[in-house]
């Protein structure tokens, strides 16, 4: 094993990266939205009745705040281009429906779609959403859907921007961001739905992004949205979400389904839009709805989603902090997507957590007996526990994985061949490892949150696929860099591993790998272990 000395810091000054985040952000988009049960087919007396009924079933109440109308409402653009509503769906314009929506205390969103035609015209022979997109038409739309009908959202398609157009994601969303902001200032919560995850880019545009095809009320697809948000835990923070789409919650599912459902696109703090017919839910779903603390998970001042720390057998198991960064109290999800029983042993350690450790089932609501050491749990198909625990201790970390680290250059479009990418890797600990890394300074890999309660000297190995060829270049808080160049291995083991003496500052601090000069190799994960 290699050892080389990394860097020497200075202890004392640095300082702790206290997530306080307060009501600084805006928490995921809470609502109904239209489309999953009405399609195209909506119109004005139906969208007021879905937002009485928000009222009504106390889901405002919950913190149900947006009624969303999505695709469906275009009628035309008249000889000045403006666009006027369908004239049968919404004889009377939209301004009426918003003021209705407002009236109630509640916020209003539209939908529009990046190009010239809207999904609907293609995919639900809605003639009217031809012309009817944003593009060439970006600051007179906004003018009319913002300052004139006064919505508080949009979702932007991009049906006519991909299919007809080829534009490009980044710049055409860039292009409608701006013009949004210097026609209606920049209050307007924007969700970009490009159906995979964009790029880091998409921060800067919207509060959510979709990250996957469109949902439908079956297992399959909750199931395949789950898997999709798995390994983007580094791409949400306060106010910018992975937007795991509308719920399908009173729609059919079963119930365990229903729980699993809600209960991850709350704990990976996805935005909550309802998409069934408010007026006639299930009383079990409108309580699943309805559940504070699930909803406080989703809605947490931190603003985290979770990220897997194990999978074992069909199961996985995710955390993350809420409440206060880095304290005793943490959420967990125990999730069995599997068609069978699957049986769970997760050593508390890997949760950070010593000691006793208090447990609430937070979809049953009811506390369960305290654990201690591992907690083991068998679990039926289809199901989730999530937890909410509390420590006696709190313990540093001591393992990194790769699929937790934040790609500038990633993004899950699949428009070029040997992009960075989180693939699996049955060898790998949790099953993934990092691909395609390196080649330029900016395609590097980051881990904001090392965290070393006190600061000093650790001993830092590094998993990664042996290659001849490759080089690994590791900087911690920017500082001296440090170049690995024999990293072809022995004994033609899939994983080889290195250790390089690192200095770590109090609180959390920045790792990055990557090589600006070629590949680097492939990532597993990285442990720490402290020296002094
Ligand atoms: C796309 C979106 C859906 C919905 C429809 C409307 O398919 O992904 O969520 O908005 O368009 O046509």
């Amino acid at each position: 094993m290699n050892k080389l000395l990394l860097c020497a810091f200075a202890l004392g000054l640095a300082s702790t990266t206290q997530a306080d985040n307060g009501n600084a952000f805006d928490p995921p988009v809470m609502g109904w939205s239209s489309w999953n049960t009405y399609r195209v087919n909506i119109n004005d007396a139906l969208i007021k009745k879905q937002a009485d009924a928000m009222v009504q079933k106390g889901l405002k109440e919950a913190g149900y705040k947006y009624v969303n109308i999505d695709d469906g409402f275009f009628g035309y653009r008249d000889e000045h281009g403006v666009m006027q509503t369908h004239p049968e769906r919404f004889p009377n314009g939209l301004k009426g429906v918003a003021d209705h929506i407002h009236s109630l205390g509640l916020k209003a969103g539209i939908y529009s779609d990046g190009g010239s035609n809207t999904c609907g015209s293609i995919w639900d022979n809605d003639a009217n959403g031809v012309g009817s997109g944003l593009y060439g038409h970006e600051h007179q739309d906004a003018d009319l859907y913002f300052n004139k009908w006064g919505f508080d959202f949009i979702k932007i398609d991009y049906c006519g921007a991909s299919q007809e157009l080829s534009l490009d994601e980044e710049k055409r969303y860039t292009e409608i961001r701006r013009a949004i902001d210097k026609v209606a200032g920049n209050h307007v919560s924007i969700n970009v739905c490009r159906w995979a995850f964009p790029g880091t880019w998409a921060k800067n545009i919207g509060c959510s992004w979709r990250i996957s095809s469109d949902i439908r009320p079956e297992w399959k697809s909750v199931k395949y949205i789950i898997g999709k948000n798995l390994y983007l835990s580094a791409y949400a923070e306060g106010g910018h979400y992975n937007d795991m789409d509308m719920l399908e919650i009173g729609r059919g599912l079963k119930p365990e389904e229903e729980e699993v459902h809600f209960g991850m696109w709350c704990i990976m703090s996805s935005p909550l839009l309802i998409g069934c017919d408010l007026t006639s839910i299930p009383e079990a779903s409108l309580k699943l709805l309805k559940n504070k603390e699930l909803i406080a998970l989703n809605q947490d001042p931190l603003g985290l989603q979770a990220y897997v720390v194990q999978h074992a057998n069909e199961g996985y198991v995710l955390v993350k902090d809420i409440e206060q960064a880095r304290g005793t109290t943490r959420a967990v999800a125990l999730y069995n997507p599997s068609d069978s029983v699957c049986g769970f042993s997760v050593p508390l350690e890997i949760l950070e957590m010593g000691g006793k450790v208090k447990m609430r089932d937070l979809v049953k609501q009811k506390d369960l007996p305290t654990v201690r050491g591992t907690l083991k749990r068998k679990l039926p198909p289809h199901s989730v526990l999530i937890l909410r625990m509390t420590a006696e201790q709190r313990l540093e970390p001591t393992r990194y994985e790769a699929e937790w680290a934040y790609l500038p250059c990633f993004n899950d479009l699949g428009l070029r061949p040997k992009t960075i990418l989180y693939a699996p890797m049955k060898e790998a600990s949790g099953g993934m490892k990092i691909s395609y890394l390196g080649g330029s300074t900016e395609n590097h890999a980051e881990w904001s949150n090392v965290y070393s309660e006190k600061g000093g000297m650790y001993d830092m190995t590094i998993r990664y696929v042996p290659h001849a060829d490759r080089k690994l270049e590791i900087k911690v808080n920017n500082e001296k860099s440090i170049l690995l160049k024999d990293l072809t291995g022995t004994n033609n083991e899939p994983l080889a591993s290195v250790t390089v003496r690192v200095c770590l500052k109090p609180g959390n601090n920045i790792v990055r790998m990557g090589s600006p000069y070629c590949w680097a190799p492939d990532i597993d994960c990285f442990t720490l272990q402290k020296t002094d």
